[in-house]
């Protein structure tokens, strides 16, 4: 299988935390190019934070990061604390980094980094909200050309995690949303339906806990904390491991199931921010995005186990 170079665009966040870690760990299958912060679990000036605290708790700080923009292109920004903690990243004593930013913003970054090397080799996985995404979109037009395909964790075919309708990364930026799902750029979609399967249950944590090491440790005080709200408000023996999907996916793609679906984006009213996704194609539109349904989650957390382990 060819190895995937990726951008990875992340707001941590626990589990988006979990996911660097993993792409980390997976220099086989994935190069990182970069990685580009933006506001979303936290506001800017923390994800840009958490980032580097993840590189350097790895070792990895010859990984570069950019920030991006500071809060969605219409709404005011939402973020989500009540999840995370009011770091992002509570349940892990991580030192404050000491690694720099790279100079630029992460909008300039992503067109620049797609821009300089051949059509369709880059992959781009968005695990926050989709703004830097769209404004790349909306600088450089050609991007839409040249990026190989897009794996984001967002949306659900459905219920909804922040209203009755809405996930929280397409709810905070609906408006970027649209735009990256209307792009023509190849999308692969892991909603809530295939992450509410990807429990993080007690035998899960303490295996992961049980490897031993420094990164392990950190992993485990995340996923702990991070499971405190969402078994709760969920009544499930877990909370749902997103953003970690998107990566595994680039991984060992068989883990996933879905289909080629239409999806639009509401952008107003009491279901501003659902992902309509037209699973039977009842409206007979071309599908823009494949969207993952079903996942063999043991498998997904032996792979995540395994590699976290090589830290
Ligand atoms: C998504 O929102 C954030 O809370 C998580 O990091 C994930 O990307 C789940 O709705
Ligand atoms: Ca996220």
């Amino acid at each position: 299988m060819a190895r995937h170079s990726i951008i990875l665009d992340c707001d941590p966040g626990q589990d988006d935390a979990i996911a660097i870690l993993l792409a980390l760990a997976s220099p086989e299958e994935i190069e990182i190019l970069g990685i580009t912060a933006v506001a979303g679990n936290v506001p800017l000036g923390l994800t840009r934070v958490n980032v580097r605290k993840m590189l350097e708790v790895a070792g990895r700080t010859d990984v570069k990061v950019w920030a991006g923009c500071d809060r969605p292109l219409v709404r005011k920004l939402e973020t989500a604390e009540y999840v995370h903690g009011e770091t992002g990243l509570n349940g892990a004593v991580l030192p404050e980094p000491t690694m720099p930013l790279q100079d630029g913003h992460a909008v300039d970054a992503i067109i620049d980094l797609v821009m300089s090397r051949p059509a369709r080799t880059v992959t781009i996985c968005a695990l926050g909200p989709l703004t830097n995404l769209a404004m790349a979109i909306r600088k450089e037009p050609h991007l839409t050309q040249r990026v190989k395909e897009i794996v984001l964790m967002g949306g659900a075919i459905e219920l909804g995690n922040v209203t009755p309708a809405a996930e929280f990364n397409i709810y905070v930026d609906p408006h970027a949303a649209d735009i990256v799902f209307r792009s023509g750029i190849p999308i692969i979609m892991f909603g809530l339906d295939v992450t509410h399967q990807v429990l993080v249950t007690r035998v899960r944590l303490e295996r992961i806990g049980g490897i031993g090491t420094k990164v392990a440790e950190a992993a485990r005080g995340l996923l702990d904390f991070f499971n405190r709200f969402d078994m709760e408000r969920y009544d499930a023996p877990g909370a749902p491991l997103h953003d970690p999907c998107v990566i595994a996916y680039l991984i060992d793609p068989e883990i996933f199931q879905g289909k080629a679906c239409p999806v639009e984006i509401e952008l107003e009213g009491r279901s501003v921010g659902r992902t309509l996704v037209d699973w039977w194609n009842s409206d007979r539109h071309v599908p823009n995005a494949t969207v993952m349904r079903e996942v063999d989650a043991e498998r997904f957390f032996m792979l995540l186990t395994e590699r976290l382990a090589r830290l």
